[in-house]
C-alpha cells in the first residue's frame, strides 16, 4: 500500500504496509488496513465469535450493532483500522482479527480481537504492536485501553508489551491500560504503573 495517513496531531504517518507471514496449518495469513468492502467479511467475523470473546471485545454477549462493525471497516480520519486476512476451509479469504485505534486529543484508545479458533498465535500481540509503532509515527501522545479485569490474557500481553495497568477506580470491572509513546514537556507519565499491581 502507498500513501500517507491524516493526523490529528498535524504530523503524518506511513501508511503501514501490508505484512503477510506463516500462519494456521500451514497457510498464510496477512494484516492490512480495512477498506469499506471488508463490512461483510467483518460482520461475519464479529457474528461468529463465542460469547466469551464477545463479551470480552464488546461488552456484550449478544448481537453486536451494525454502526459498531461499520466504524471498524470505515474508521475517522486519523485513526487506525486493521485486519489480518486468512483463506477459509474453501480457501475463500476471511478475516481472522480486527485491531483499531481511535483518536481523542492526542491518544490513541485501542481494541483488537481474533477469532476464536486463532487465537494463541501470536495475531493479537502483532496487531498491538502495529498499531503501538502506527500512533508513535503519528505523534500521538499515547495509547490506552479498558480491558476487563477478568481478561488475564490480554492483560498478561499489554504488561508484556510495556503497558501499565491499574483497576478502573470507578469501576471494578475494568482496567485501563496505557503507554506513553511520547514524552511531552511537563506532561510527566500519561499514567503511572499501578505500585498495587492489577490482579
Ligand atoms: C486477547 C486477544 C486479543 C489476544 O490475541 P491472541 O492472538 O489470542 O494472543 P497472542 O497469541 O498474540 O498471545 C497470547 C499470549 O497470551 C498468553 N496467554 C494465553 N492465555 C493466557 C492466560 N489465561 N493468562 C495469561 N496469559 C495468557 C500466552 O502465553 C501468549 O503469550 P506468548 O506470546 O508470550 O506465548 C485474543 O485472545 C482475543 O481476541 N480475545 C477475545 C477478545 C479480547 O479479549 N479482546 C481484547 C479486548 S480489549
Amino acid at each position: 500500500m502507498t500513501g500517507r495517513t491524516g493526523s490529528t496531531t498535524g504530523l503524518v504517518a506511513s501508511e503501514p504496509p501490508a505484512e503477510t507471514w506463516p500462519a494456521g496449518r500451514g497457510g498464510r495469513v496477512t494484516m492490512r488496513r480495512t477498506n469499506e468492502q471488508d463490512r461483510g467479511a467483518l460482520r461475519a467475523m464479529v457474528d461468529g465469535l463465542s460469547r466469551e470473546s464477545r463479551y470480552f471485545r464488546f461488552l456484550t454477549g449478544g448481537r453486536v450493532v451494525d454502526e459498531i462493525v461499520d466504524a471498524l471497516a470505515g474508521p475517522a480520519p486519523g485513526s487506525l483500522a486493521l485486519v489480518v486476512v486468512a483463506p477459509d476451509a474453501q480457501g475463500t479469504p476471511a478475516i481472522v482479527a480486527s485491531a483499531e485505534y481511535v483518536v481523542t486529543g492526542r491518544v490513541a484508545e485501542f481494541a483488537v480481537v481474533v477469532a476464536d479458533g486463532w487465537q494463541g498465535q501470536g495475531l493479537g500481540r502483532r496487531l498491538i504492536t502495529r498499531l503501538r509503532d502506527h500512533a508513535r509515527a503519528a505523534g500521538l501522545r499515547a495509547m490506552r485501553g479498558d480491558v476487563l479485569s477478568e481478561n488475564r490474557r490480554m492483560l498478561a500481553i499489554l504488561r508484556d508489551l510495556g503497558f501499565s495497568s491499574r483497576r478502573n477506580p470507578e469501576d471494578s470491572f475494568l482496567h485501563e491500560v496505557s503507554m506513553t509513546l511520547r514524552e511531552e514537556a511537563g506532561s510527566g507519565q500519561w499514567l503511572p504503573a499501578d505500585w498495587f499491581g492489577a490482579y
